[in-house]
């Protein structure tokens, strides 16, 4: 059903009804079309717009399409252009002319900026419910393996021992920040563009406070065209989506060199590993190798929306029509990835063994024998030299740091005593690590113990986030 027309003397071109349409993909904005519209229609009748009786009328049929949208049986057609008409034509088939009231002091531009908002929001609390099960998955891991030495790598280079928990911890605290981002979205996001009219807000008593009240905003736009041309919680939210999976994609990798062979530090469930067709002792990662691949398509979504809005004239242009697709594709990315990946980490092994055997190798203690010296009040440059020298020494005799003699040590610098080999050890190098945030079994165990009480306190707030918003739509 066409909203428009009445100045026009022929139809569309097939062409443009084509190019024009997104019924295709905008219908999964009917639930928040139709909770709108229930918010628009208590205004309509408070403000004496719309007779009870119409009003009630006109709400009963809303309320049986959110039912047939919901089961199925209100469909939209080939003649529709968008969700707004399909629905309009499905009040007017309900009422006949009447279902034409509700568009009263709206119009589809202020409509589609609600519709997306609202769309946006429950979809991003979504996503952060669904985060924060990553985050417990990889707390358990952490926990699991917090007394498990391994080398930690710079330049993928051995560098310096650490707590393979310490190693996997840190995805936590990645994650954390894009729910702290999606927190400070949420907040910038809750304001309702319903009111906003075409551009220029309504000359109709209507009252945009009480809307955006009933849909759970906590205000309106103050400025009515930029209440219709603001998509920057569109742009915002696929830089969150992007961020989360650039992070997803960096545990993807970590993933993916693990189970090498060469390392072979990580065992992958059968259940979250795929085979080859043509080689038949293949176990591949590909879960983790999809994540790491599903990040370009996020980074795509956000810079295909940054291109079209850049210099687009302010109020509705057509244009914001693309807005829709790169942000659902997005949410749904990530709905598939986040419990592929949860799982993936929760049913990953990792080799103790192994790890231990590692950690020492490289020179990875080099930096104990500095940190050594400095203790004795040598000043750094000449300590990193000294250590630099035990382990050239070590290259030429084939030999690790704690096998050099004391005569050997003493030579180097007078201040490396016999006690140097008591921090010569994996163990003593990570008792050492004390500080706030380091790899010391004592500063691991308070970070765990920090984060599980964050964690915690995330999960409560987007579950009740979710609460909240159900209920609107429930309303
Ligand atoms: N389908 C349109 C969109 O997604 C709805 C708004 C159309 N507004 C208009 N003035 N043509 O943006």
């Amino acid at each position: 059903m066409a909203l428009w027309g009445g100045r026009f003397s022929d139809a569309p071109a097939d062409a443009v009804f084509a190019l024009s349409r997104s019924i295709h993909f905008d219908w999964r904005l009917a639930p928040y079309d139709l909770r709108s519209s229930l918010a628009h229609l208590e205004i309509l009748e408070s403000s004496g717009l719309l007779d009870k009786s119409v009003a009630s009328q006109i709400q009963r049929a809303l309320k049986e399409l959110v039912t047939e949208v919901a089961s199925g049986k209100f469909q939209p057609i080939a003649s529709d252009e968008d969700v707004h008409s399909a629905l309009e034509r499905g009040l007017t088939e309900k009422l006949g002319e009447t279902g034409g009231a509700l568009r009263a002091g709206r119009s589809r531009n202020d409509q589609v900026a609600t519709d997306l908002k609202l769309f946006a929001i429950d979809h991003m609390i979504t996503l952060a419910n669904s985060l924060t099960e990553l985050q417990s998955a990889l707390l358990n891991k952490a926990k699991e393996y917090a007394d498990a030495p391994a080398p930690g790598f710079t330049h993928m280079q051995h560098a310096q021992p650490i707590l393979f928990g310490h190693e996997i911890a840190k995805h936590v605290h990645a994650f954390s920040r894009d729910l702290d981002r999606i927190s400070d979205w949420l907040k910038r996001t809750s304001v309702s563009p319903l009111g906003s009219g075409a551009l220029a807000g309504s000359s109709l008593p209507l009252a945009p406070e009480k809307t955006a009240k009933s849909l759970g905003f906590a205000s309106n736009s103050a400025n009515s065209i930029d209440g219709v041309s603001d998509r920057d919680f569109v742009a915002e939210a696929l830089f969150i989506s992007s961020m989360i999976g650039i992070h997803l994609s960096r545990i993807g990798e970590e993933w993916c060199i693990w189970a090498t062979t060469e390392f072979a530090w990580a065992r992958v469930a059968d259940a979250y590993s795929t085979g080859s067709s043509i080689m038949p002792q293949k176990k591949n990662p590909d879960m983790a190798e999809l994540a790491r691949g599903k990040a370009g398509r996020l980074i795509g979504n956000l810079t295909g929306v940054l291109a079209m809005l850049k210099g687009l004239p302010f109020a509705y242009n057509r244009d914001l029509q693309e807005d829709k697709e790169p942000l659902f594709d997005s949410f749904d990315t990530l709905a598939l990835v986040l419990p592929a990946v949860t799982g993936m980490v929760a049913s990953t092994e990792f080799d103790r063994e192994k790890m231990l055997q590692a950690a020492p190798l490289g020179f990875s203690l080099a930096t104990e024998i500095a940190d050594f010296l400095v203790r004795a009040h040598v000043p750094f440059s000449i300590a990193h030299e000294s250590a630099g020298k035990c382990v050239a020494l070590c290259e030429r005799t084939s030999r690790q740091l704690h096998e050099l003699t004391d005569s050997e040590f003493a030579s180097i610098h007078p201040s490396l005593t016999s006690k140097v080999r008591d921090v010569l050890t994996v163990d003593g190098a990570l008792e050492s690590r004390t500080t706030r945030g380091g790899t010391a079994p004592s500063a691991l165990a308070t970070q765990l113990k920090e984060l599980s009480v964050e964690l915690s306190s995330k999960a409560k707030e987007f579950s009740s986030a979710q609460k909240a918003f159900h209920a609107m739509m429930g309303a």
